[in-house]
């Protein structure tokens, strides 16, 4: 694991940006796995330059984000398809058909779950994965829990996960309770990984995912075993 202490968001945000725009000048039609929240908004800002200024060019990478709220269909401004066209992909020269998000409103949402692990192996699997670290521990939305789930599946959002994620909503109340995530097989195949974590409030579960032991109580712990993962944390 390499592990970098940064002193300012932009310049986790600049280094992230750098590992990623290196994957796609190394291999142009690369898979990214992304993800939304606040941590990689910078990231995406940075791209978005990169990209403008012909530095790094998106037009062969294919995308598969790790989640998506059960119930917000894609034109909901809280939705992560709506958060990742406006955040990135409307900004980049991607083709918005290599860029997949599960569909949180389909009405066969197992099927869906199925479909999503099958468009991922089917695409080569992941060659860099992005991810956040959730306050209690989770990535994508593989929330703590006795066992760690394997594949894309539909998850119960921990109370945690909801009152932080209200800030978003402006009330907890319109959070959705549930999401499709990828698994942990998905992340864990990808074959390099960028975990993002800033503020102090990040610290200490930072602290137990790296330095504790490997527990499904604490999802994100597993990527101790990820032969290639860099994680970037900045304090402030
Ligand atoms: C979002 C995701 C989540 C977030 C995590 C941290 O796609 O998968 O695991 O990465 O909740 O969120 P922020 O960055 O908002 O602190």
């Amino acid at each position: 694991m390499k592990f970098f202490k940064v002193d300012s968001y932009e310049k986790l945000s600049r280094q992230a940006a750098n590992i990623i725009s290196a994957q796609v000048i190394l291999k142009p039609d690369c898979v990214l796995g992304l993800a939304t929240g606040s941590s990689p908004i910078g990231t995406y800002k940075q791209l978005i330059k990169w990209c403008d200024k012909g530095d790094v060019d998106f037009s062969e990478v294919t995308t598969f984000n790790l989640d998506e709220y059960v119930g917000l269909d894609g034109s909901h401004d809280q939705s992560y398809r709506y958060f990742m066209n406006s955040n990135f992909f409307d900004h980049i020269n991607i083709r918005k058909e290599n860029t997949f998000v599960p569909n949180g409103c389909a009405e066969d949402l197992d099927e869906e779950c199925q479909n999503y692990e099958n468009m991922i192996r089917k695409a080569g699997g992941i060659d860099l994965q992005l991810l956040g670290l959730g306050l209690d521990g989770h990535i994508g939305f593989n929330e703590p829990d006795e066992y760690f789930c394997r594949d894309t599946h539909i998850a119960d959002l921990h109370e945690s996960t909801i009152k932080a994620n209200a800030r978003f909503f402006g009330d907890e109340s319109l959070v959705p309770t549930q999401a499709i995530t990828m698994g942990m097989v998905s992340i864990m195949q990808a074959k390099k990984i960028i975990l993002i974590a800033n503020g102090q409030g990040k610290k200490e579960i930072l602290e137990k995912a790296f330095y504790g032991p490997v527990t499904p109580f604490i999802p994100a712990s597993i990527l101790q075993l990820h032969p290639d993962i860099t994680v970037i944390y900045s304090e402030n």
